[in-house]
């Protein structure tokens, strides 16, 4: 597929090729696993037909009465339940003009300054919410939801509060549930075989990016053809789900305990995020597991650039690279040059990124740290959908070599227990 290529030959010098086969062959039989449906956690394989299955239109008519009476919608909801809809959002729109309607988001923390500021935000501005929990019993969102269902009560009165409200929940289990149905708001189902972190292309990341005036239908495509271009049948050597899921569990068992999702652009600092979400809650279980990081450059290699260089050699990185940028910034040509750029002059700021890119990566394999580079070929809603979905499924046919269940998350549970415990939550 012409939209993303994977690339690993700056991590061969650190592994050795007749193991990668061996595991490319494993990571195969799991990718057949995971399309018979037989492996572990096959109750929660329903994102993998998003991409052909859900329809886009639905969303569309959803969404539009609320689109046309609001200037700025809030997105409550937590982990998988935000980041995907955040990250495509960020990445899709102007850094500085906010979308119409602007898209905010509530629920994702318990920080009370954040909310208040949002809170005394919202009271100038003609707002919608749109709330989003698998188990609609989740603190963080809970707690933000009632504070913003009170406040546009009291601003538009409960009737018209219900045409404001979205909710996007359990089909049947639930308070949201419960709640949605008994005041009447138009909600959006998730099903019961889609887990909060492969969500993205369900109404969960698709409300709220359609809101944001982003092409869900080309994001869908994109998504499609990632899926019908990775399938099992396909040649190993081809298939970027395989030589991903292989490479970085064989990195892994060289020591490589932690894998840096490198971005050059601040505008995927939540789909970076969405990425830790993904393989951290996936992978990271009994007892194993990559930990995966992120960092921004050129940003942090004024912060983070020393370890990664120079620091303990467990890290490998996985670099973004995005070929071309729609915008073009040109560095100018000045008479005295007392900045000595002038050798730059003529060329955009993409280029001397790339050049960034590119001797970082040269200088970090030098220093130890193997590096796959996974490259868009432009940022827009196809590639997007197709990053995606290739994140996705790697995640599940990585998790299957790994050995673990990628789609429970039993370790999230221990947090809850103990601050219910400390909040004096009755049982
Ligand atoms: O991926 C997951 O399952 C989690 O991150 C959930 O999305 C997150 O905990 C929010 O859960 P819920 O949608 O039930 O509020």
């Amino acid at each position: 597929m012409d939209a993303i290529n994977l690339n690993i030959e700056n991590t061969l010098n650190f592994i050795n090729t007749e193991k990668l086969n061996l595991l490319m062959q494993e990571a195969q039989k799991a990718l057949v696993t995971l399309e018979k449906g037989n492996g572990l956690g096959n109750d929660f394989l329903g994102w993998l037909n998003l991409p052909e299955s859900i329809d886009y239109k639905e969303i569309y008519t959803g969404i539009s009465e609320l689109r046309s009476k609001v200037d700025t919608v809030v997105v409550v909801g937590i982990g998988g339940s935000y980041l995907g809809a955040r990250a495509v959002i960020s990445a899709l729109s102007n850094s500085f003009v906010p979308t119409k309607p602007e898209i905010l988001f509530a629920g994702n923390s318990l920080d009370e300054n954040y909310h208040n500021d949002l809170f005394n935000y919202l009271q100038n501005r003609n707002f919608g919410i749109v709330v989003i929990s698998k188990s609609g019993t989740t603190t963080e969102p809970a707690i933000a939801f009632r504070i913003l269902k009170k406040m546009v009560e009291s601003k538009y009165g409960i009737e018209e509060a219900r045409s404001r409200i979205i909710a996007i929940t359990d089909k049947e289990r639930g308070a949201l549930r419960k709640l949605a149905d008994k005041e009447g708001y138009k909600s959006f189902i998730i099903a019961d075989d889609i887990g909060g972190r492969f969500s993205v292309l369900s109404p969960v990341g698709l409300v709220p990016i359609a809101l944001a005036g982003i092409d869900i239908a080309k994001i869908l495509e994109g998504a499609k053809d990632m899926n019908r271009f990775t399938t099992s049948d396909k040649s190993i050597e081809d298939n970027i789900v395989i030589k991903y899921a292989a490479i970085r569990n064989l990195l892994y068992q060289r020591g490589k305990n932690i894998e840096i999702l490198t971005s050059y652009s601040p505008k995927l600092f939540f789909l970076v995020e969405w990425w830790k979400q993904l393989y951290g809650e996936s992978e990271g279980k009994g007892g194993k597991g990559i930990f995966p990081a992120g960092v921004i450059n050129t940003t942090d290699l004024h912060s983070l650039g020393q370890y990664i260089q120079d620091g303990e050699r467990m890290i490998f990185e996985t670099v973004l690279d995005i070929k071309t940028e729609g915008a073009r910034v040109a560095i100018p040509e000045v008479k005295d040059d007392l900045d000595n750029l002038n050798y730059l002059a003529g060329k955009d700021m993409h280029y001397v990124n790339r050049m960034a890119m590119q001797g970082t990566l040269l200088a970090h394999v030098e220093g130890g740290v193997p590096n796959i580079e996974l490259s868009l070929s432009t940022l827009d809603e196809y590639s997007i959908g197709a990053l995606l979905f290739f994140f996705e499924k790697a995640c599940a046919v990585s998790g299957y070599v790994l050995g673990v269940n990628p789609f429970d998350q039993p370790g999230v549970e221990a947090y809850k227990s103990k601050m219910f415990e400390l909040l004096g939550k009755p049982k």
